[in-house]
C-alpha cells in the first residue's frame, strides 16, 4: 500500500528527525493522553459526544479533540484521539466505557469462547479513525508530526480476557498459563488486526506509530518474551513489509532491564520509557541504538513547583545528550493543573545543549 505522505517534504518535523536518527538541540515534546480530562475544552466536547466510543468514532469530534492540546501548547506531535480497545470492538466484542470506571468488555476467558473470536477485524468500524487522521493531517501545521497507534496484543488481550482493567492483569496471565494455545489464538488475531490497522493509519496521514504495551511489566521474562516481544516484533515486521520506512515507537511499560532485548528483537525505532528506568542502563544499552521517549513522572507534573523543575531537569540531564523525545512516563492524569504543563514546556524549551 502506498504511504501517502501528505506533509510537505520541505518542512522538517523535529519529532520525526529524532526518529530518523537526528538528535535535536531542543528535544521535541508531547504527552501521552495529551487530549483528555485535564483540559476543559475536552470535557466540554466529551459531554456533547455522549459515549466515549461516539467521541472516538465521530471524525469531526475525534479530530477536534486531537487538535485541542496542539493549539494550546504547540506540542511537536499530535496523537490521534482513539483508544486501544477499538480493535476488540472491530472484532465484534462488546466494548463500553463507564464514566469513572474505565472499560468494560464481555470477558473472553475460556477456550470455548476464544474459539468463537472473529478472525478478522471489521474495517468499516475503524474507517472513522482513518477519516479523523486525514482531517487532522490537513489542519495540522506541517512541522507537527501526527502519531497513529494501537495497543500491543498482550495489553489488549488483558482487557479482552478479564473484561476490564485489574491491578495486575491476573486473569490474562492465568489463562495464558492454563491454556497457552487458546491464548495464542487471541494474540494471533490481534497481531493481524493491528498490522492492517497501523498500515491504514499511515496511509491516512499518520507520520509515525506507537504500540502501547501498558501491561508488559507484569510478565515474567519468559512470558514477556512470548506475549510482548514476539507479537510486537511480528507487528513491526508486518507494517514494514508494506511501508519499509515506517517509524515505530514501542512502549513496554515496566520492562525495565528487559528494554535492551526488547529493542533488539522488535526492531522499533524508539522506545518510550517509564519513570522507573535506570538512566545509565538506558543510555548505554538503549539510547545508543534507538531514540528514547519519556519519562517524567506524571505525579511530578501534578506536584508542580520546584519538584517539577527538578524532575524535568533530571530527565534532560539523563537523556538530552542523546536522541530524546520529551514525554511523560505514562499518561497525564485528569487532576493535573494546566499551568504545570506550561511550566514543564518552558523548562524543556528553554533547554539547549
Ligand atoms: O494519548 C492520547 O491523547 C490519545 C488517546 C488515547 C486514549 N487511550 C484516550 C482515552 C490513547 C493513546 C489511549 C491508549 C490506551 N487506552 C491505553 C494504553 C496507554 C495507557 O494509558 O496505558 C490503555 C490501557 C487504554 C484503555 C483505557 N481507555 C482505559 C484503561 C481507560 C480508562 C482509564 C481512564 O483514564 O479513564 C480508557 C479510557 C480513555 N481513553 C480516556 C481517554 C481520554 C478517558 C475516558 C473519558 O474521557 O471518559
Amino acid at each position: 500500500m502506498a504511504h501517502s505522505s501528505s506533509t510537505a517534504s520541505t518542512v522538517t518535523q523535529p519529532f520525526m528527525e529524532v526518529l530518523r536518527g537526528q538528535r535535536q538541540s531542543v528535544p521535541p515534546v508531547w504527552m501521552m493522553r495529551q487530549a483528555g480530562r485535564y483540559l476543559p475544552e475536552y470535557r466540554e466536547l466529551r459531554a456533547k459526544a455522549g459515549s466515549f466510543l461516539d467521541l472516538c468514532f465521530t471524525p469531526d469530534y475525534a479530530a477536534e479533540v486531537t487538535l485541542q492540546p496542539i493549539r494550546r501548547f504547540k506540542f511537536d506531535a499530535a496523537i490521534i484521539f482513539s483508544d486501544i480497545l477499538v480493535i476488540p470492538h472491530a472484532l465484534g466484542r462488546s466494548v463500553r466505557f463507564e464514566a469513572g470506571e474505565g472499560p468494560r468488555l464481555d470477558p473472553l476467558d475460556t477456550p470455548e469462547l476464544i474459539a468463537t473470536l472473529a478472525t478478522h477485524a471489521d474495517d468499516t468500524k475503524l474507517a472513522p479513525v482513518y477519516e479523523a487522521l486525514r482531517r487532522v493531517r490537513r489542519e495540522l501545521d506541517p512541522s507537527v508530526a501526527l502519531i497513529g497507534f494501537c495497543g500491543a496484543p498482550w495489553t489488549v488481550a488483558t482487557y479482552m480476557v478479564a473484561g476490564r482493567g485489574t491491578p495486575d492483569q491476573a486473569p490474562a496471565r492465568l489463562l495464558a498459563y492454563r491454556h497457552p494455545e487458546a491464548f495464542a489464538r487471541i494474540i494471533d488475531v490481534l497481531v493481524e488486526a493491528s498490522i492492517g490497522y497501523l498500515i491504514k493509519q499511515l496511509a491516512a496521514g499518520a507520520n509515525a506509530l506507537q504500540i502501547f504495551d501498558t501491561w508488559a511489566g507484569v510478565l515474567p521474562p519468559r512470558e514477556f518474551q512470548h506475549w510482548s516481544v514476539e507479537p510486537t516484533r511480528r507487528i513491526v515486521a508486518g507494517v514494514r513489509k508494506a511501508v519499509p520506512d515506517a517509524k515505530i515507537i514501542g512502549f513496554p511499560r515496566g520492562a525495565g532491564a528487559q528494554l535492551p532485548s526488547y529493542i533488539a528483537q522488535t526492531g522499533v525505532d524508539a522506545v518510550s520509557i517509564d519513570w522507573t528506568a535506570e538512566p545509565k542502563l538506558i543510555r548505554d544499552h538503549v539510547q545508543n541504538r534507538v531514540a528514547v521517549q519519556g519519562n517524567l513522572d506524571p505525579l511530578a507534573l501534578i506536584a508542580g513547583g520546584e519538584t517539577l523543575d527538578r524532575a524535568v531537569d533530571d530527565v534532560l540531564a539523563s537523556y538530552a545528550d542523546g536522541r530524546l523525545i520529551f514525554n511523560l512516563g505514562h499518561g497525564i492524569t485528569p487532576e493535573t493543573p494546566i499551568a504545570h504543563v506550561e511550566q514543564m514546556l518552558r523548562r524543556v524549551r528553554g533547554h539547549r545543549a
